[in-house]
């Protein structure tokens, strides 16, 4: 897919999630094959002002790899500031965040707040186009309007293509739903059928497996599909739409010798990239475990012991424990077999182990 006068290689994108989409699990998600990440929303205003905590968020992908940089604001200079600096880490695009419902967000009027307001919302993507050089992509997501009697993501999209935007996501659901109901096909539909053809349209909301993956491009038309929390604990869903995009069979979910490499490559990246001080590498550490523990046997067990544990090396030695203790439980699947996930799901067994 090309998003400006660049392509990616296949038509999937990790969605910009607060506190989720840092460094270590972008890079994850690119290893196992996803088409391009985006960081988290930045403020503009706090990335304007030097705000380290937020500065230190815009971080550019490991190896050169692309990416975006996603940023959020109503005013001309520090949304003219914060495209800058994202190109000056090398950012391959600059995103709008027109969609997020967060009360604190569109309080300030910022965010799915801009959907209301289409003229200056127009007027950003103008004012940050001409911040940014000629071949950076300037491009915009936002919801399928701000409730159901104001559904304008058609009208609303083409308006930001108008102005300038490269491409547009669209997550279906409105500002009002929050993450409740579900995010609805159709307006996407409507939106890849109102914007000319050549401006990329990206497909997003509820996408957990291949089968959403490709009901998402069949009945919307939509050009790509971006996935969030479906890919949370679950790298491997890009890795599937990568073999699938290229006529290859779905290899399936993970090996446990799989999921217990991405969680040593996680963590390694958690203690890699954040600074052992950061009150957030724990915390990280803790989400990696849950994550990657998720539908295992006796995961609960496990999670209950773990989170009486404050030191991350030993939450981490832990953790090591109860995956070498799921592997020996049982035989490995063999990859991509039916039986792969029930041979790894939940039993009602007491754990051997994990008490030790
Ligand atoms: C924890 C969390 C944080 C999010 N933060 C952002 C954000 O920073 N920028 C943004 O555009 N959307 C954000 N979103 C919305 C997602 O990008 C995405 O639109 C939404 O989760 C629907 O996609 P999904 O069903 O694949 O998760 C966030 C969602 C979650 C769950």
């Amino acid at each position: 897919m090309r998003i400006g006068n660049f392509d990616i290689d296949v038509p999937v994108l990790l969605a910009p999630m607060a506190a989720v989409t840092d460094l270590p699990f972008r890079t994850v998600c690119e290893e196992h094959g996803v088409g391009l990440t985006v960081t988290e929303f930045l403020s503009a205003h706090a990335l304007k002002a030097g705000a380290q905590k937020t500065v230190d968020k815009l971080t550019p992908s490991l190896d050169g790899r692309r990416f975006g940089v996603q940023i959020f604001g109503r005013e001309d200079e520090p949304m003219m500031a914060a495209a800058q600096m994202a190109v000056d880490i090398g950012a391959s695009l600059v995103d709008i965040n027109m969609g997020c419902p967060a009360k604190r967000v569109v309080a300030g009027a910022c965010g799915s707040a801009l959907m209301k307001e289409p003229e200056l919302a127009a007027h950003l993507v103008r004012i940050v186009r001409s911040a940014v050089p000629d071949d950076i992509p300037v491009t915009v997501k936002h919801r399928a309007g701000w409730d159901k009697l104001h559904r304008n993501a058609p009208e609303f999209a083409c308006a930001m293509v108008e102005a300038g935007a490269a491409m547009i996501t669209v997550h279906g659901r409105t500002r009002t739903q929050g993450f409740s109901g579900e995010s609805c096909l159709e307006i996407i539909r409507q939106v890849r059928d109102q914007v000319p053809a050549h401006i990329p349209v990206v497909g997003n909301g509820d996408v957990v497996c291949l089968d959403g993956y490709r009901r998402m491009r069949e009945v919307t038309g939509c050009d790509a599909v971006m996935i969030g929390r479906g890919a949370m604990g679950n790298p491997w869903i890009f890795r599937s739409v990568r073999a699938i995009e290229a006529g290859e069979p779905d290899p399936g979910p993970p090996t446990m010798d799989e999921r217990i490499a991405c969680f040593e490559r996680h963590v390694g990246l958690i203690f890699e990239l954040k600074p052992p001080t950061s009150p957030k590498l724990f915390h990280e550490i803790r989400k990696a475990c849950a994550w990657y523990a998720k539908g295992l046997h006796a995961c609960n067990q496990f999670r209950k012991k773990a989170w009486t544990i404050t030191d991350p090396d030993l939450l981490v030695a832990e953790a090591r424990s109860y995956f070498e203790f799921v592997r020996r439980r049982r035989p490995e699947p063999e990859v991509g077999s039916e039986s792969a996930p029930e041979l790894l799901a939940e039993s009602p067994e007491p754990p051997a182990v994990i008490s030790a």
